[in-house]
């Protein structure tokens, strides 16, 4: 911060002008000081997809990406994000609205069940995919760590990480086999 530029509405509240990338776009948002990275995705931008759970940096469920890293959007202030680059789970759909190998994985091997984490685990692991292509097991686990499932039992979670993070070193992205 700050060059942001600082306007004082009627009633005397300053809000400031917010300058994100978000999902490769720039994007210009109004905010009070207080306001939370994860209300300017759903609430300024409409990008849904990034979800809320328990708002104290507990469940992950509101994980995107800051600058490459897997951040809780419910505990960053969104005056902290100015200037930087998000990625949010609807900016992985790749060109020709073809699904990133993470989705395409997780739909492969019933990875989703009532979808809630689904946003926050995938980013968790793309970050985790970009800079160890070649993860173990327990190295996929301890990058979801921080998101909470309340229904796979992560069995098939990881499981799916593992088969994108294969497909990917094969080069083939998502062809559903196994
Ligand atoms: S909603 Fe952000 S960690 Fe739970
Ligand atoms: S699929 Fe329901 S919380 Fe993970």
């Amino acid at each position: 911060m700050t060059t942001m530029q600082a306007i004082t509405d009627q009633n005397g509240v300053k809000r400031y002008m917010v300058n994100l990338v978000v999902n490769g776009d720039h994007r210009t948002v109004v905010v009070k000081a207080n306001t939370l990275l994860v209300n300017v995705l759903r609430d300024h931008l409409d990008l849904t997809g990034t979800k809320k759970g328990c708002e104290l940096g507990d469940c992950g469920s509101c994980t995107v990406l800051l600058n490459g890293k897997p951040v809780n959007s419910c505990l960053v202030l969104a005056v902290e994000a100015d200037g930087q680059e998000i990625v949010t789970i609807e900016g992985l759909v790749q060109q020709g609205d073809t699904l990133d190998p993470l989705q395409e994985a997780f739909i492969d091997h019933a990875a989703v069940q009532c979808g809630y984490c689904t946003p926050g685990m995938i980013l968790s692991a793309k970050a985790l995919l970009a800079k160890n292509p070649s993860p173990t097991e327990q190295e996929v686990r301890e990058a979801i760590a921080g998101n909470l499932c309340r229904c796979t039992g992560y069995v098939n979670v990881v499981k799916a990480v593992m088969v994108a993070a294969k497909r990917l070193q094969e080069g083939r992205g998502a062809d559903h086999e196994g």
